[in-house]
This record gives C-alpha cells, sequence and structure tokens, in this order.
C-alpha cells in the first residue's frame, strides 16, 4: 500500500477512482431526489380537489342538456335499485328511463324507493325525471324503443347489474359530446375476416380477450355505452324488420344490431373510453358457453341483410388524463 502510493501511475489511478465514485454518488443523489418528489407529487394528488371533487360536467350552467339513464332490468329489482342509487349521484344525470318489460307492472313499494332516491338527489334547481317505460311484450327490441317524450339528446344504455364510477361516465358523456353521433361507451368489442374461407366472405365475432390481444375494435355494446336518441327511433322504425324479428327469437344480439345501426348511419368507427367496471350481478350469458358461436352467426346475418360489412374497425381509446399523470 505504501510503496504503491508512491508511484505515479497509481495515484492517477485513485484520483480517477475518486471522481468516478463522485460521479455515482452525483447521480444516486439525483435519484434519491427524483424518487422523493415522485413520491411528495403521488401523495398530493391523492388528495388535490381535481382529483376528488371536481366535475368535469358543469352543474352551473342550467341551459346545458344532460344524459337520459336507459336502463334495462328483468325481475332484479335489488339490482335495480342498487345501480339507481348509484347513477341518480352522477352529476349530468337529467332523467331515468327504466325499460320494464315483466309481466307485471312494478311494485308500489319499488315505485316509492326509487322516487326517494330521486327526491334525495334533486337539488340545486336540478328535478330528476323517473319514468317507466311498460311494455306489453318481453322483447330484446325494448330496449331501444322510440321514446316521444325524452329530455335530453342523448342516451347512457345500461343494463342493471354493470356499475361505472360517475367519473367514468362523466368522462364518456363528454366524449359524446364532442362527437354526438358516434357511439361512445366502455365495452368494446370486435370482429374479423375469417381468412379460412377462401373466397366466402365470412366473419368472426371477438369477445373481450380478442380487443385485449389485438388491440382493436369495432363495436362498443349498449349494455355501456352513450348513444343519440335519434338511433331509438331508427332502430324502431327504419331498421330490418326480419333482424328486429332475428333479436327477439334468438334472444341475442340486440347489441350488435344497434352497432351496425350506428355504423351504417355514420360509417365511422365508436369510440371507447376506458372506465372501471363492476359487475353487481351473478353471471351473464357471455360467459356461457357457445355464446361466441352465437354472436357469430348473427354478424353474419347482419352482414348478409345490409348487403355489406358497415363496422368500422379502430384502435383509439380513450382515457383519463388527470388519471395518468406520467405523460
Ligand atoms: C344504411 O345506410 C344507408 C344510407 O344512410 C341507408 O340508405 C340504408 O337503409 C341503411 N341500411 C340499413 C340496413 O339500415
Amino acid at each position: 500500500m505504501v510503496a504503491m502510493r508512491g508511484s505515479p501511475v497509481s495515484r492517477r489511478a485513485v484520483q480517477r477512482f475518486r471522481k468516478l465514485g463522485s460521479v455515482k454518488i452525483k447521480i444516486l443523489l439525483g435519484f434519491c431526489i427524483l424518487f422523493t418528489l415522485i413520491l411528495l407529487v403521488f401523495r398530493a394528488s391523492t388528495s388535490l380537489p381535481w382529483q376528488q371533487h371536481y366535475s368535469l360536467v358543469d352543474q352551473s350552467d342550467v341551459h346545458r342538456k344532460g344524459y337520459t339513464l336507459l336502463i334495462n332490468t328483468w325481475k332484479r329489482n335489488d339490482l335495480l335499485k342498487k345501480s339507481i342509487s348509484h347513477y341518480a349521484e352522477c352529476h349530468g344525470l337529467d332523467s331515468i328511463h327504466i325499460v320494464w318489460s315483466e309481466p307485471s307492472s312494478p311494485s308500489e313499494s319499488l315505485i316509492h324507493y326509487l322516487e326517494h332516491v330521486v327526491q334525495r338527489n334533486s337539488k340545486n334547481g336540478r328535478q330528476i325525471e323517473l319514468k317507466f317505460d311498460i311494455n306489453a311484450e318481453d322483447s330484446l327490441n325494448n330496449r331501444f324503443k322510440e321514446i316521444k317524450d325524452l329530455k335530453t339528446d342523448v342516451v347512457f344504455s345500461i343494463d342493471d347489474d354493470v356499475i361505472f364510477p360517475c367519473s367514468s361516465v362523466e368522462l364518456a358523456f363528454n366524449v359524446w359530446q364532442s362527437a354526438p353521433d358516434t357511439m361512445v361507451g366502455f365495452v368494446p368489442r370486435m370482429h374479423w375476416l375469417d381468412q379460412s374461407r377462401g373466397n366466402q366472405e365470412y366473419y368472426v365475432y371477438g369477445g373481450w380477450w380478442s380487443v385485449w390481444w389485438m388491440g382493436t375494435y369495432s363495436m362498443v355494446l349498449s349494455k355501456a355505452a352513450f348513444f343519440h336518441e335519434k338511433y331509438l327511433a331508427m332502430y324502431t322504425n327504419e331498421f330490418p324488420a326480419s333482424l328486429r324479428d332475428y333479436v327477439a327469437q334468438n334472444r341475442n344480439c340486440e347489441d350488435i344490431a344497434m352497432s351496425f345501426l350506428v355504423a351504417n348511419a355514420t360509417a365511422a368507427a365508436p369510440i371507447w373510453v376506458k372506465g372501471k367496471i363492476f359487475e353487481i350481478g351473478s353471471i351473464g350469458i357471455s360467459s356461457l358457453g357457445g355464446h361466441r358461436k352465437k354472436r357469430t352467426e348473427c354478424v353474419n346475418r347482419f352482414v348478409a341483410t345490409f348487403g355489406k360489412m358497415p363496422l368500422v374497425s379502430t384502435s383509439m381509446k380513450v382515457v383519463d388524463s388527470r388519471n395518468t399523470w406520467f405523460w
């Protein structure tokens, strides 16, 4: 050691080592500071007002119309109560239409309960409307029946067994306001041409895992989507009767039908908005076997009647930029 320190070569080595060491320490220090800053920002962000309380829907502007919750339900009053209690709290909700297809009319106690929920959430000059749209027959086409006295231009079509946070609903509503002819929703699905069939034009329906894998979609399902109310009238009055019958008989594919209708009218893709989904019911039909085969049959049946494939694929996804602070 003593002998080495004397030599000029080793002294230079030691100096180089010191220099290198100080650079490393600076980098390390830099990382520590950066990490602390990130931690601080992250902790602060969870308590910042725009994260928690600020609503995207401007409530002060009373002239601005909100949306109608169009909820489809069947013999699940507990889920209906839960859903409506939740959505009644969301800003921008003007009206609630319950598509009722059960043989007996809604019970007094159910009506009383829901009216109470609506009253509780009607404040600051906002009066939420509550309506049961009673249907004589039980058909899946009921959920897209034309509504003559609708208060808003847009419906938020929803199943009774899924709940999305108000922040997600408001984001989707905002997206729809920017693109009022487009279907804007939370549940994407896709289709593709079956190459193995050669010249025959045959399409395959792809569920959530296909969308997840490919990153593209061409439909958003009406179990959770915003669309203009004019499409209800179009579905009721202009959509091919043979396809409406097909939907009613198979008790399936009304959501694909609406996707076809809007795609044919706009020649554009729908918009997928990222939203957190909470399933409050038991497993639905999409979890049962044979589902995809049936959906594929629907797609091909619709293509045959339309005489073309109207669906347009896209890979665009809308996210709330407040939740993605790492730009
Ligand atoms: C598709 O859109 C065209 C043009 O808007 C319309 O004439 C046609 O009837 C639509 N097709 C169906 C099956 O609805």
